[in-house]
């Protein structure tokens, strides 16, 4: 006798919270619900998953025993993790027991008001309509896991879900089409339910009630927790991905428990201790290529405890994919009403983030680590700044895995390192790793590999594959032994630009990352062409970028004489497609040589500046404020500004969330 199906062949969680005050308010506010109600109980030929919606309870043998058609009935115990079983032919003869018994199964004598069950029927019967008093399922009824449930309410899916919290996955049965009717919050939440329902078969519950007598499996995560942390998600591969997991003020111990389904969690991480304050990296391992994984957090101490909401992640894609990845300019959070709102921060990431890209790429100036006071500037305070960005950044980054770009106000660069362990450099470098993942070599990833005592491994420059498109990440400040720019703490700039550069190493794995590359799009990410100045191919002939010396004369053999050609020129022979940078804080797209120099607006400035626009002389140029989002296809890429407003500032051709302007590259 085959068991009616649990959707995807899943079992109860055990390991969940149970309910704890969320469900006791629901039990109070919903459990006493007196009014009448009345529903018409009828079955078809088949599996038919029913409910009672009464405040009464089904006597399975009074109720069934009689009907000619039914084969069996079924009922699934949430807190018993097993099947209950009714078959009037096994009663008549008085081997029900002995038989559940034997299979594994208890004895179904009951079905209790809010609890949902199969039938299985030769052919359509009738029982005619069932009056009582309505039963309004409340959190209370649920166990964590899965729960098959009824309730007497006129509700949607989407309303229950919302009511009760917690919920992960709804399903009802289709007898007709023999198929899953299908609800997932967190795909309603980023739009992607309707893809999902349709890559799985699955049927979209549309205007269906779940009242009217219908049972249905209900997957929840146990009790919502109160985490007041974020999750950053960093360097992903095939098979893996970090999480960067963070509370201000909560201790306790993390996982995170995952899975390729929603709610169908069929791995875990180690669980590992929290401290508040403390960022921990958790390893999400085992994981298939080319595949969206959901998760959760589950958070557990002595307040606040339980799961965080359900988000979602992409694993590296093979060629021939298509994909969309997001980047964003200087957000520059110090700058509090000149070019930071955080509002407005808010909206541009969760505006991305609801573009579901792949991942989400940073360039720099995000924290600003030169506007402390050189006399009081402690490792507190610079790791203030890499805190600062993780309520905004976990926006984006719990769905997407976010890579950096060091600025020149991040003042990681090697010459302030002094031989200690108590210098600006070692402070920056290592609050931004520890709490933002970033990737080193690793078979997936190739990067820096230059060791720096009291930091270790930079994760400053790196390259990966990603689909049809090589992604690479350069740093124009730690390679130098002089300061690029504004030196921290005041003083003069260098003079002449020769004496800064990008470094040999970095050079030359630049050159070998773009030269053995076969992937068919080539991206290259820094805050700016050299690290300094305004402009974009306006500068892009200069010193080791471009070859000539300050007057136009060259001066490339004479400067770097053991490097190939400048980095432009590279850029170019290598068929880089387009090269990111920030600094200008305006958006503009020019090209040169084939390569297109794409500029990146800041993505909370509240006054929508246009700066530094006399700095380009010809291309498209568009005001803050906004980002980028690129979709890379084996056909073409496509390149769009996606503006941002706040809502007070939004008017006629000022929706935010619109494109501002778009290429293509073929
Ligand atoms: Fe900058």
């Amino acid at each position: 006798m085959a068991e009616p199906g649990l959707p995807e062949g899943n079992r109860p969680l055990r390991d969940l919270l149970g309910c704890l005050l969320t469900g006791l308010v629901l039990f109070f506010a919903v459990g006493c619900n007196a009014a009448p109600f009345s529903y018409p109980l009828s079955f078809s030929a088949g599996w038919n998953l029913a409910g009672n919606p009464l405040t009464t309870a089904i006597d399975v043998q009074k109720t069934f025993a009689s009907q000619a058609a039914v084969q069996s009935v079924w009922k699934w115990d949430a807190g018993a993790s097993r099947w209950s079983f009714y078959a009037p032919s096994l009663d008549a003869t008085g081997t029900l027991s002995s038989f559940a018994a034997t299979n594994g199964y208890s004895a179904l004598a009951s079905i209790a008001p809010g609890e949902g069950y199969w039938v299985h029927a030769s052919a359509a019967f009738s029982l005619g309509n069932q009056s009582g008093t309505a039963y309004s399922l409340g959190a209370s009824a649920l166990a964590a896991g899965w729960n098959l449930a009824a309730t007497a309410d006129d509700i949607s899916p989407a309303s229950l879900a919302a009511t009760l919290g917690g919920i992960t996955t709804l399903w009802a049965w289709d007898n007709a089409d023999s198929a899953w009717y299908f609800y997932a919050p967190s795909l309603a939440a980023d739009n992607s339910l309707a893809s999902y329902i349709q890559s799985r078969g699955y049927k979209d519950f549309g205007t269906l009630s779940l009242g009217q007598g219908r049972g249905f499996w209900v997957n929840t995560a146990g009790t919502i927790g109160s985490f007041n942390g974020t999750i950053v998600l960093g360097v992903p591969t095939q098979t893996s991905i970090k999480a960067n997991v963070y509370s201000p003020d909560q201790g306790g111990s993390v996982y995170i428990a995952y899975g390729s389904s929603p709610g169908n969690y069929t791995s875990r991480t180690d669980t590992i201790a929290l401290t508040a304050g403390s960022p921990v990296e958790l390893s999400l391992g085992g994981l298939i290529p080319n595949t969206r994984y959901y998760y959760r957090l589950f958070y557990q101490a002595t307040s606040g405890s339980g799961p965080t909401a359900e988000y979602s992640f992409h694993t590296a894609r093979p060629a021939g994919s298509t994909f969309t990845f997001a980047v964003q300019g200087d957000s520059h959070p110090e700058r509090v009403k000149t070019q930071f709102d955080a509002n407005l921060y808010t909206r541009t990431l969760l505006t991305a983030a609801a573009d579901r890209p792949d991942f989400y790429m940073t360039i720099g100036d995000d924290f600003s680590v030169d506007q402390l006071d050189p006399r009081t500037i402690n490792a507190a305070l610079v790791t203030e700044r890499y805190t600062l960005q993780r309520p905004y950044l976990g926006l984006i980054g719990r769905t997407a895995p976010v890579f950096l770009t060091n600025g020149n106000h991040e003042q990681a660069a090697r010459y302030l390192l002094d031989g200690t362990a108590n210098n600006v450099a070692v402070w920056a470098q290592t609050a931004r790793n520890a709490h933002y993942s970033q990737p080193a070599s690793d078979g997936f990833y190739t990067g820096n590999t230059e060791q720096i005592p009291y930091i270790g491994l930079l994760r400053n420059y790196y390259a990966w594959t990603w689909g049809d498109a090589l992604f690479v990440v350069i740093d124009p400040y730690w390679e130098s032994a002089i300061c690029v720019d504004d030196p921290f703490g005041g003083g003069p700039k260098r003079t002449n630009l020769w004496d800064i550069t990008h470094g040999d190493s970095q050079y030359q794995w630049l050159e070998s990352i773009l030269t053995n590359s076969q992937a068919k799009y080539k991206f290259v990410f820094a805050h700016h062409v050299m690290g300094t100045g305004r402009g974009g191919i306006e500068l892009a002939g200069e010193y080791e970028w471009g070859g000539q010396n300050g007057n136009g004369t060259w001066g490339f053999d004479t400067n770097r004489p053991t490097w190939r050609a400048p980095i432009h020129q590279l850029m170019a022979d290598k068929h880089v497609t387009i090269f990111f940078q920030g600094h200008d804080h305006i958006w503009a797209r020019q090209q040169l040589d084939g390569v297109t120099y794409q500029t990146l607006s800041e993505p909370a400035d509240p006054n929508y500046s246009l700066f530094n626009a006399d700095a380009y002389r010809s291309g498209d140029k568009f005001p803050n404020t906004g980002y980028t989002r690129v979709t890379v296809s084996p056909a073409e890429v496509k390149v769009e500004y996606v503006r941002t407003y706040l809502p007070v500032d939004e008017g006629p051709g000022k929706t935010s969330g619109s494109v501002a302007f778009s290429y293509t590259i073929p």
